[in-house]
């Protein structure tokens, strides 16, 4: 399985992963997930990495995920991908910002996205996947080995579920379909804190521990092994 080459930079007030994505450090061309914030320092990277940013992905459109969007589109003339449930945020991106953030500039994406597209750009190969949970129309961003996946699985953690439209049961189903679809070995390149893998959530991740069990019952019983509960 192929592993794109990810540049992650933590931008804005609330620590915010954008990633650089493209199909090896040789790729001329690039994604951009999540432009949060520092539109400039985003746009130095990218030249300073030599790639031209062929599309801008959304995984959601919490104000420290988007707020980056319109300089980046603009500066790039890249068109912008979002998940279709969210639009309304990111064309009104301050009525849903706190106090003593922003100002960012509202935008109209060129394409919507519900999960279940498949998208060629920049050279790679994006399977798009719904998972709501953490907000109503989170999408992930499946590619070779690594999973972009937003505000949905992070370091030891999740995402929160106290925001409008988030849901623990949802988040969970979302975060199973991805253990249950993608190998063990998955990098994962979240919205926050560090990169991580399916593996190691999947060993340690406290919010994961049903998961964790569910997946275990249903491991194969090794040959010779006494069945749980077999006469001995
Ligand atoms: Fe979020």
């Amino acid at each position: 399985m192929s592993s794109p080459d990810v540049r992650s930079f933590t931008v804005g007030a609330v620590q915010e992963n954008c990633h650089i994505v493209r199909a090896d450090a040789q790729a001329s061309k690039a994604v951009i997930v999540d432009p949060g914030d520092e539109a400039p320092r985003l746009l130095e990277a990218a030249d300073a990495l030599g790639v031209e940013i062929e599309a801008v992905l959304l995984t959601h459109c919490h104000f420290d995920h988007v707020g980056a969007v319109a300089p980046v589109a603009r500066a790039t003339g890249a068109p912008v991908y979002c998940p279709k449930i969210e639009v309304p945020l990111l064309t009104d991106v301050m009525r849903f910002v706190p106090p003593g953030f922003g100002p960012f500039e509202n935008y109209v994406p060129e394409h919507e996205l519900a999960g279940g597209e498949r998208l060629h750009l920049a050279g790679l190969d994006i399977e798009v996947l719904f998972t709501p949970g953490h907000s109503p129309g989170h999408l992930t961003y499946a590619t070779g080995n690594a999973l972009l996946s937003g505000d949905v699985l992070f370091q030891g953690s999740v995402g929160r579920v106290d925001l409008p439209g988030g849901d623990w049961a949802t988040l969970e189903d979302s975060i199973e379909r991805l253990a249950r679809t993608f190998p063990a070995e998955t990098v994962v390149y979240p919205g926050h804190m560090g990169v991580t893998t399916l593996d190691r959530e999947l060993a340690t991740n406290p919010f994961l521990t049903e998961i964790r069990a569910r997946l275990a019952a249903e491991q194969p019983v090794s040959a010779g092994a006494p069945r749980p509960g077999a006469a001995s």
